[in-house]
């Protein structure tokens, strides 16, 4: 790998603020100062310093967001922003991409990585990782909705989903509630409400296995997991 891509990834600042970093004379590699910034750095046997510190490499991130409405789960887009539109260079020299998506319109958490075998893990139907919203129901959501989701509903397509855990906060006529699933149809929740004549207005992602959105999280930002989180992730996938 590059040594300026190494060190921006490592957190060092973007690819110029690396340059000017190793012009300075603080960067070291096996013990000289090195001012080429594309030279090449073999991860496993070289050793690199800043400012005589141990540059440990890291070779995933992990990424819980607060996704706002109006931004896309995907890594690139025709028409618009999309969720790696809003990461700072520091992480995008990672290449994370979303795991699984959340409509344009919904928002909560969304982790990115650049782990693909987690990613698989958590997106594979076999594995069942519970994914818990909270949504706002136009129509009044009754203990036989609860009921119907336990047993799983059909879609529009016919597709009769597995059981979903409906929990009812507020039954009026805009109603309030939690419904966890363990599967990731495309549009699910919504058309689960459909399924029961109701209509999903507004929907947001609280939970990923055991992993609870950190409501600190402003829409539209985004942090690192801590070690513990990310344990507690994939564990949710065993
Ligand atoms: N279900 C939906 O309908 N939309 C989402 O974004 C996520 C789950």
């Amino acid at each position: 790998m590059r040594l300026d891509k190494l060190l921006s990834n490592m957190g060092f600042g973007s690819r110029k603020e690396v340059r000017l970093l190793l012009k300075k004379g603080v960067v070291r590699l096996n013990n000289e100062v090195i001012k080429d910034v594309s030279k090449h750095i073999e991860i496993d046997s070289d050793h690199v310093t800043v400012l005589g510190e141990p540059v440990v490499y890291k070779e995933f991130v992990y990424l819980m967001m607060n996704k706002p409405q109006g931004v896309i789960s995907a890594t690139e887009d025709r028409h618009d922003r999309t969720v790696v539109d809003l990461l700072d260079e520091e992480f995008t020299n990672f290449e994370p991409f979303p795991v699984g998506r959340l409509d344009k319109d919904t928002e909560g958490f969304l982790l990115l990585t650049n782990d693909g075998k987690l990613a698989h893990n958590l997106l594979s139907p076999k594995k069942e990782v519970a994914k818990t919203y909270y949504a706002h129901i136009d129509g009044v959501v009754t203990e036989t909705d609860v009921m119907d989701f336990s047993q799983g509903v059909v879609l529009d397509d016919g597709y009769l989903t597995k059981p979903g855990q409906l929990e009812v906060l507020k039954s009026a006529t805009l109603s309030e509630i939690e419904l966890t699933i363990t599967e990731g149809k495309f549009h699910q929740v919504k058309r689960m409400f459909e399924a029961v004549g109701k209509k999903v207005v507004y929907l947001k992602r609280i939970s990923m296995g055991d992993l609870p959105l950190d409501e600190h999280l402003t829409l539209g930002s985004y942090r690192e997991l801590t070690d513990e989180e990310l344990l507690l992730l994939k564990n949710s996938t065993l």
